[in-house]
């Protein structure tokens, strides 16, 4: 009867740890994770496109790297930055390669058929760099030359506004797909113009600047092209997510934290 009782009161002290072991569990079911890996925030950007994300040694760097940090800091996680090509973030966010795509992208239309976006964090224009010395010397100019059978190469990042603006037909106010050369990144297309294999390359204000302070014997046009708004892209179906990240992001733009990121990389001029 001891016996009994002894293996009784075990048996009745086994099943209250088990049950406390499960109350004490993170997530209660129906309570889905926010992120593909527990307590990450796995973000893709393509980091050849200063000052939003670009290496500094081993380390990817920059504004989105440090916003992104201060969100993850806020929703209690840590920061996994994946680096890959500018085309490939979209799609990543979709299939839940990387939870979000943050990498100075714009808010298109055509984006938020598939995903979706944050409130905006910055502002972004798109601008024409040219070799000094260029007869380019306007936007006006390429579609001039354009339509009076001159050859004007026009260099763009894949997948991006900029390629897709310049790339569309003349009535569209774009200059014609043969007439565009699209490079996997900015860095590359940059480069592509030092060469003399471009006349020009239409990329973001930002790092256009950080191209041209770089490599000498370049300029911007003083004719802005686009003016865009960027913002985090986040897979249609985690609006947990979202609504993390836009509350967060409020809190951080309330206290400063995004404009003084943006401070440190954009001085004032
Ligand atoms: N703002 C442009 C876009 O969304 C270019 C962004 C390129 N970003 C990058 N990290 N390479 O299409």
């Amino acid at each position: 009867m001891k016996k009994l009782f002894a293996l009784l009161l075990a048996l009745v002290m086994c099943l209250t740890l088990v049950a406390c072991g499960t109350a004490e569990e993170p997530a209660s079911e129906g309570e889905a994770a926010l992120t593909i890996t527990e307590g990450v925030l796995t973000m893709g950007t393509n980091a050849a496109f200063p000052p939003y994300e670009f290496y500094d040694g081993e380390e990817i760097v920059g504004i989105d790297a440090e916003i992104a940090a201060a969100l993850a800091e806020k929703l209690g996680m840590s920061l996994e930055i994946i680096d890959m090509d500018f085309s490939s973030i979209v799609t990543s966010v979709q299939t839940g390669k990387v939870d979000v795509g943050i990498a100075g992208m714009t808010v298109t239309e055509d984006r938020l058929e598939n995903v979706n976006f944050t409130e905006s964090y910055a502002t972004g224009i798109q601008v024409v760099i040219v070799p000094e010395g260029s007869d380019i010397t306007s936007v006006d100019d390429i579609s001039t030359k354009l339509a009076n059978g001159e050859q004007v190469l026009v260099g763009v990042q894949e997948s991006t506004t900029g390629h897709i603006y310049a790339a569309s037909s003349v009535e569209d106010g774009g200059y014609g797909e043969e007439n565009v050369i699209a490079y996997t990144n900015g860095a590359t297309a940059v480069e592509a113009l030092n060469q003399g294999k471009v006349d020009c390359v239409i990329i973001d204000n930002e790092p256009a600047k950080a191209f041209v302070a770089a490599n000498e014997g370049l300029k911007i046009l003083d004719t802005e092209y686009v003016v865009e708004d960027y913002a985090i892209a986040v897979a249609k179906e985690n609006s947990a997510l979202l609504d993390a990240l836009n509350t967060a992001m409020a809190e951080l733009t309330e206290d400063g934290t995004i404009q003084n990121i943006l401070d440190k990389y954009i001085p004032a001029e």
